[in-house]
């Protein structure tokens, strides 16, 4: 029996058959090559950081292999996780307990049983892990308390002296400080990098993946899919799932990937996300304590503030994950009809800041955008995606 596309494509799990291995631009060698040299240095703990959905934990379980791997992740930490206990659990070890041991008195023939508890030491976990040969990756360690994270770097410190083999993954900027910025682990740090995926690596993907299927793809279709992609493998897997799902439900004898399905597909991945909620805000901008905001006429005849301009500039051709300043104002400027007021360059940045605090605020999945030194930065590709997809208003068509 043929492969069924939800096996190929995979944009939630290890891509068994579309797996892509990739040269990491700092260097000829391929991330797999990279990050299985730094785990095999003995007293070395490797640091992993890389945006969001770029496949970070993918390249952990490949190169380490489901059998010698244990993931625990950041949001498994509260104030008072205790981290080996934490280790044991996952690993399959019961960290504390009680032990019967019986005993027989001769002269009576009484049996007794005495419990005696123990606790499982780390120096018996790391003993462990290195009998085994077993890697711990600390995956979204951004995800810890930062108090949290500074005390299990101490505790990887001198674990990794005597053996013991960890990752630790995280976001650029957000937590690696705990690591990367520890002095007491200077000098004993192995670190990678993970880059943005380029448009031939993603366009792999679907060459690959399609080809596994029967399914004729036109390598420039594979490139724009690849572009739209916003340099995340993820979104690649969702929107060639999607299209998989749109020939099944139209022509299931027609074993080509064709143009005009590619809109449909884009808009059915968005399905899968949740940012409704994110746009609002962004859109609403800060509360305006009944202050009328200044209104600007777009070329679709309609009137928007500035706060709803920005948002409109993301969603604008070519998708971009970096926007300096320049572009922002640019993309604002055409937007808004011609001989109309545009918007000013110190109104457009103090909005910018003030859409920053807004979002420092706010959980997690708000934190889409990162605004700073002039530069706006999509932190989630999976937002942009969706708003430029996901909303019939903002569809580009
Ligand atoms: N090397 C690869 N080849 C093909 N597809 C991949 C590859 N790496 C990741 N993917 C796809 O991207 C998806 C997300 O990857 P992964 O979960 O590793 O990303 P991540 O960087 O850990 O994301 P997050 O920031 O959410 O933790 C995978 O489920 C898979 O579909
Ligand atoms: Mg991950």
């Amino acid at each position: 029996m043929g492969l069924k596309a939800e096996d190929v494509f995979r944009p939630g799990a290890f891509p068994e058959y579309t797996y892509i291995s990739r040269k990491s631009t700092f260097s000829d060698l391929s991330y797999e090559f990279r990050l299985s040299q730094a785990i095999r240095v003995s007293g070395f703990l490797t640091s992993l950081v890389g945006p969001s959905k770029m496949g970070k934990t993918i390249l952990c379980e490949k190169v380490i292999g489901f059998e010698r791997i244990i993931e625990i992740s950041g949001a498994d930490f509260n104030g008072d996780t205790d981290f080996w206990k934490l280790v044991a659990v996952r690993t399959g070890l019961s960290y504390e307990g009680q032990v019967l041991s019986g005993r027989t008195i001769r002269d009576t023939c009484d049996k007794f049983e005495t419990k005696e508890n123990y606790l499982l030491t780390k120096d018996k976990i790391i003993e462990y892990y290195r009998e085994h040969d077993l890697v711990l990756v600390i995956d979204d360690f951004h995800y810890a308390p930062e108090a949290k994270r500074l005390l299990v770097a101490q505790q990887l410190k001198d674990a990794i002296r005597r053996g013991f083999k960890a990752i630790v993954v995280s976001l650029p900027h957000r937590a690696d400080e705990a690591i990367r910025q520890n002095a007491d682990l200077s000098g004993r740090l192995s670190l990678i990098n993970i880059e943005p995926w380029e448009v031939e690596d993603l366009k792999e993907i679907a060459k690959l993946g399609f080809g596994k299927l029967d399914i004729a793809i036109e390598d420039a279709i594979a490139e724009r899919i690849a572009i739209e992609s916003l340099s995340s493998p993820q979104l690649m897997q969702y929107i060639c799932l999607n299209i998989c799902t749109l020939i099944e439900m139209n022509n299931p004898e027609y074993r080509s990937v064709q143009p005009e399905i590619l809109k449909t597909a884009y808009h059915y991945t968005t399905a899968n996300f949740e940012y409704g909620d994110v746009v609002a805000l962004l859109r609403k901008g800060p509360n305006t304590r009944g202050k009328n905001r200044n209104l600007f006429r777009a070329g679709d005849g309609k009137y928007y503030d500035l706060y709803e301009l920005l948002v409109k500039s993301l969603v604008e051709n070519p998708p971009l994950m970096k926007l300096d300043f320049e572009i922002i104002k640019k993309r604002l400027d055409e937007i808004v009809e011609d001989g109309s007021k545009k918007p000013e360059q110190r109104a457009i940045r103090e909005s910018l800041n003030k859409l920053q605090e807004l979002l420092d605020e706010r959980e997690d999945i708000f934190k889409v955008i990162d605004w700073k030194e002039g530069t706006l930065y999509i932190v989630d590709p999976l937002f942009l995606f969706y708003l430029r997809w996901g909303e019939i208003e903002n569809r580009y068509v």
